[in-house]
């Protein structure tokens, strides 16, 4: 029991340890830094989840413009061969655009629409130079960027750096897998199931006030003396008497 805290102890000082400060706070943010509400979206551009998702995050910056930040964090699983390419990609649009945000999100949206071609299996016998060039080409008819500044940013040791930390960064935070989803700071069970309505459901009472309160629903579903909360999207739970119906969580007491 003791060996095992201590070993605990160990690897958490470690991994502290080990996180270098970016040299800016991690993301791409959309909307004002001192936003009441910051919804924050840790995606791999090669997961098809995230690409599932999408849409519905774009209508999420698209509804709410400058009511809330939305901050996108490049976080490319070791499993999907190429995405620490393509995470790298969006930190060289970044980079080459001034951190232009249509250029970012177009950037984002494409790749995401294309994904397949850069799945696995599609590049199973394709060498990674032909990888990046494929990718550099698919920018290039985008006009965002031009294949060779594209290619020269995937070379660049800075912007390899900035990916990496981001990467970093976000393990720090705890993300194992994408999409994840935090509101101000803490995560949310939200995923491409999630629609632009049951984002309001729990956007819309923290932009509302500071404490936000749920009004318990109709009693429907609970036994007498209980109250049903739904406390997220399609999650709900009857409360005994003295419990609270806290939003992200549940009953508590
Ligand atoms: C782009 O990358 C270059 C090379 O790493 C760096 O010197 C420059 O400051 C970066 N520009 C922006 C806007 O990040
Ligand atoms: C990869 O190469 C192998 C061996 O030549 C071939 O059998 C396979 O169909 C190829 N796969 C793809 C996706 O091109």
């Amino acid at each position: 029991m003791l060996f095992k805290s201590i070993i605990l102890i160990v690897a958490l000082v470690t991994v502290y340890g080990q996180v270098p400060i970016p040299t800016r706070p991690d993301g791409f943010a959309v909307g004002p830094f001192d936003a009441h509400v910051v919804v924050e979206m840790y995606g791999d551009l090669i997961c098809p989840g995230c690409k599932a998702a999408w849409p519905t995050v774009l209508k999420l910056i698209q509804y709410y413009g400058q009511k809330i930040q939305f901050v996108l964090h490049t976080f490319p699983l070791p499993y999907h061969t190429n995405a620490f390419i393509a995470a790298q990609g969006l930190h060289v649009i970044a980079n080459v655009t001034n951190r232009d945000l249509n250029s970012i999100l177009a950037y984002t949206t494409l790749v995401f629409e294309n994904q397949q071609l850069w799945y696995n299996q599609a590049t199973i016998n394709v060498s990674m130079t032909e990888v990046l060039q494929s990718l550099a080409n698919f920018v290039d008819k985008t006009q965002i960027t031009t294949a060779d500044k594209f290619i020269r940013g995937l070379q660049d040791d800075e912007i390899n750096d900035h990916t990496r930390i981001s990467w970093k960064y976000a393990c720090s935070r705890g993300i194992t897998g994408t999409p994840s989803f935090m509101i101000n700071g803490v995560a949310v069970s939200a995923d491409a199931s999630w629609s632009l309505d049951d984002w309001k459901s729990v956007i819309d009472p923290l932009l509302a006030t500071q404490r936000p309160s749920f009004t318990p629903s109709a009693n429907d579903d609970c036994p007498t003396g209980q109250t049903k909360c739904t406390y997220a999207p399609h999650k709900t739970q009857c409360c005994l008497n003295g419990e609270r119906c806290i939003p992200n969580v549940g009953c508590r007491c």
